[in-house]
């Protein structure tokens, strides 16, 4: 869980932006929420210096990392780097092929705890791609640092299948999202997402069926949340990110949590409106996200309107969230059986905060794009 700076910022992210937001995670009460890593993204490389060890951007990062990342550590934060698995990234920059080791070694040294790794500029294949993975994972166990590692290529590969072995603790499921709700056109391929943008639905359509490949240790990563974006600018708002309503940021947490998705924030955090606090903050869904038995819910009922996820939480309690996908208010009666939901009596609404008791029918009234969530007990 953090703040990443991509969607926001794209490349164009300082050490005064990295200090600042840092700040901001502490006094906004992110951080104690559990929101304690600060991502830097694409951007920030300066190229390499005469060893050729890579260095960052002087006008951008004057003091260099390892005073940067001492100042997030001292807040009590973690920080994270970013590379790609070929000569540059993806915004264009120096990158990690065949310097792996050496420059594994260098964040390492900087102090950076997390790695997310691109795989732009980069052949399509699988083999190739597992084999760049391996040998950063590995390059990062020989750093001398415990280094977290993101594997980024989009879910193009299918990463679920290979990514936690070849050494990820997450890895990326789709397309980057853009601060929408939708494609206008449904994408027939997921990889189409690349030049039509992925909005928060495109996004749960594919992410929400791979509930089996997430455990500890071993994430789906379905990208940065768009809440409190609102459209406003940074490589979010590309691709028909025009923003999006409320309701459906609160959704996009909403699902993530269910999905125990990473959190990545992305919008300004210095300067968020009550309701983008109230859907960050709010620690009954992060519980959720966050829940010990690592559990990514399960989507039991997958239609044009319903998209019902079950997901089991370590004290035996059941995490239930009901999106209505559809474009207008929609009531509906769940079979609590059907769902595999037995012996749950009690009722909370995380989102409303209301307690009630149940029987083996839920019935609901749900808004246009509203996900609402409930912790069902004994
Ligand atoms: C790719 C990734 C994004 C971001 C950019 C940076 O598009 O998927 O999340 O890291 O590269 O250039």
């Amino acid at each position: 869980m953090g703040f990443m700076t991509w969607n926001y910022f794209g490349d164009n992210i300082t050490e005064q932006d990295v200090m600042s937001l840092t700040d901001a995670m502490v006094t906004s009460g992110l951080k104690d929420a559990g929101f304690n890593y600060i991502f830097i993204d694409d951007g920030w490389q300066g190229g390499r210096d005469n060893k050729n060890n890579m260095i960052p951007d002087s006008k951008k990062f004057p003091s260099g990392m390892k005073a940067l990342c001492d100042y997030v550590h001292a807040k009590g934060m973690k920080i994270g780097t970013y590379s790609d698995a070929a000569p540059l990234t993806c915004a264009g920059y120096t990158a990690s092929l065949n310097f792996e080791e050496q420059d594994a070694k260098t964040f390492a040294k900087w102090g950076f705890d997390y790695l997310k790794y691109d795989y732009c500029g980069a052949p399509a294949d699988w083999q190739t791609a597992i084999a760049r993975y391996e040998k950063m994972a590995k390059a990062l166990k020989n750093s001398g640092r415990e280094i977290t590692f993101g594997i980024c290529e989009w879910g193009d590969r299918s990463p679920w299948l290979w990514a936690h072995k070849a050494g990820g603790q997450l890895w990326r499921t789709t397309a980057d999202v853009r601060d929408k709700w939708k494609s206008l056109k449904a994408p027939s391929k997921p990889e189409d997402l690349h030049g039509s943008g992925a909005g928060i639905l495109d996004i749960l359509n594919i992410n929400g069926g791979l509930h089996s490949y997430a455990g500890p240790g071993g994430w789906n990563d379905p990208d940065m949340l768009v809440v409190g974006l609102y459209g406003k600018k940074g490589p979010s708002g590309d691709l028909g990110g025009v923003g999006c309503t409320d309701t459906e940021y609160q959704s996009q947490m909403s699902l993530w949590c269910l999905m125990a998705a990473p959190l990545m924030i992305s919008c300004d955090v210095r300067n968020m409106n009550e309701h983008t606090k109230k859907v960050l903050l709010n620690k009954d869904i992060i519980a959720i996200d966050q829940d010990p038995l690592g559990k990514q819910a399960e989507r039991k009922i997958n239609n044009e309107t319903w998209q019902v996820f079950v997901k089991p939480l370590s004290n035996g309690d059941i995490a239930l969230g009901v999106l209505n996908a559809s474009d207008k208010t929609q009531s509906v009666e769940l079979d609590l059986g059907a769902l595999d939901i037995v012996g749950k009596s009690r009722s909370f609404d995380v989102w409303e905060k209301t307690k009630s008791s149940v029987k083996n029918k839920l019935k609901l009234t749900v808004a246009s794009h509203e996900t609402k969530v409930f912790r069902l007990s004994k």
